[in-house]
């Protein structure tokens, strides 16, 4: 079982990183974290290469994702929520997958053919909601793939209540595991 993780984070010891830690700690199989903000992968700037073509045209980290995207059996987005969105950087890194929705629709090639489960998890400081970055991310799921998408794990008050002491979302966490480790039917 293969589980690419795609994470919003800046902050290397941050909630986002330490609820990704839980998950790992309790997946099955392999597991790559991508982080956004530390990897050399630019943003998409539709340049129009995949409408003729199978393929990005950005020779850059992104390959790796693509390969990795397309193999792996589960796609987590962890995130913080910033301006009640996923996090801008981690929005450059997606935006690259808009390849994968031109080369279907111009050119009828669907390179994704592996279906995979999705998972979500979104911490916040306390103002704001999830909703927006929630539906965000279920759209970038379903775009790879995903035909199942587990229940999300919030840890949304961050600035009183930290991540690690969270035991709504820690146990939230242990459920998503479970779901992502459970043989496809
Ligand atoms: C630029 C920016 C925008 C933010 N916007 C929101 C928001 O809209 N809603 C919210 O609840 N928290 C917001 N926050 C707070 C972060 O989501 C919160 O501190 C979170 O725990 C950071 O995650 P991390 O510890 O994994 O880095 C924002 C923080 C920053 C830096």
């Amino acid at each position: 079982m293969k589980t690419l993780i795609l994470n919003g984070s800046p902050r290397k010891q941050g909630n986002t990183v330490t609820l990704i830690n839980r998950l790992v700690s309790e997946l099955d199989g392999e597991m790559t974290v991508i982080d956004a903000y530390y990897c050399d992968i630019s943003p998409c700037v539709d340049c129009r290469y995949c409408v003729t073509h199978t393929g990005c045209a950005v020779q850059d980290g992104m390959q790796s994702v693509y390969r990795l995207i397309q193999e792996s059996d589960n796609i987590v987005i962890a995130s913080p929520v910033y301006f009640n969105e996923l996090t801008g950087r981690l929005l450059d890194v997606i935006s690259r997958c808009q390849m994968y929705f031109c080369v279907a629709h111009f050119q009828g090639v669907r390179l994704i053919t592996k279906k995979k489960k999705g998972a979500v998890i979104l911490v916040g400081g306390g103002l704001g909601t999830e909703e927006t970055a929630l539906k965000t991310a279920g759209i970038i799921l379903r775009s790879v793939g995903c035909d199942e998408i587990c229940e999300p794990v919030c840890s949304m008050n961050t600035d009183t209540l930290n991540a690690n002491d969270d035991e709504k979302a820690l146990s939230g966490i242990i459920r998503m595991a479970e779901f992502l480790n459970r043989q496809r039917k």
